[in-house]
């Protein structure tokens, strides 16, 4: 998979990418991740991306051109199967989607900044709109680093036991179970005893009961689809 992202601020992307499963995805080659800066395509001798808003209202926009140029050099270069802005007002961010993206070959991500982007960017080449949740951060940079994250710890190879992927919460629209290592009693606070059974069935039917009761506890919501 490869994965280019678009952003104002590169060096807000380096260390997500510079570190732990990431970083091993990258030195695998399961992933390239390239990072593009938009200043490199801004308008005159400033290199200006943002500019004031026609209509006149507080903030600036991100000016169509630089990125308009950016994604049309990108796009001459390779076929995207998706071009993801990312935008507090997109689709909320679940595992499902996570899954979805994981299965492309490549996708091009922008991150937005100020008061948005020009629309016409968004009704022109934006093919997916994803919001990691109901709040309004700076830019859409560290939005999209967890968007990768959820994306490339899917791919197969990338963690060490390829199981793990498939046991974790909301994989399976349940939450995961509790888990525990040594030491087994610490101080009194024992763990549960048919995790050091050994028997394997009845660890396996012990998770699954704790996965619905947590759900049923904490997401509910989860468990009416
Ligand atoms: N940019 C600003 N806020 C965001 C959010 N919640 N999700 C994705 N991108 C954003």
């Amino acid at each position: 998979m490869r994965i280019d992202i678009i952003t104002v601020l590169p060096h807000l992307l380096e260390s997500p990418f510079s570190d732990s499963i990431l970083k091993r995805a990258q030195k695998k080659e399961l992933v390239e991740i390239r990072i593009h800066d938009l200043r490199n395509y801004g308008i005159g001798k400033h290199k200006q991306v943002d500019d004031y808003q026609f209509g006149g209202s507080a903030g600036m926009v991100m000016m169509i051109e630089p990125i308009a140029n950016c994604i049309e050099k990108l796009n001459s270069e390779r076929d995207y199967d998706e071009i993801i802005y990312m935008a507090p007002d997109g689709e909320t961010l679940g595992q499902k989607t996570a899954n979805e993206l994981s299965l492309k070959e490549n996708l091009l991500i922008l991150c937005g900044h100020y008061k948005g982007i020009d629309q016409r960017i968004r009704d022109h080449f934006i093919t997916r709109e994803i919001s990691i949740g109901d709040y309004v951060l700076s830019g859409g940079e560290l939005a999209a680093a967890v968007l990768c994250d959820a994306v490339i710890r899917l791919l197969p190879g990338v963690l060490n036991d390829e199981t793990s992927a498939l046991t974790d919460s909301f994989q399976d629209g349940l939450l995961a179970p509790p888990v525990y290592t040594r030491p087994a009693d610490f101080n009194g606070w024992k763990v549960p005893e048919i995790l050091t059974s050994g028997n394997t069935k009845k660890i396996e039917k012990w998770r699954q009961e704790q996965s619905h009761k947590i759900t049923e506890e904490k997401r509910p919501d989860l468990l009416k689809d």
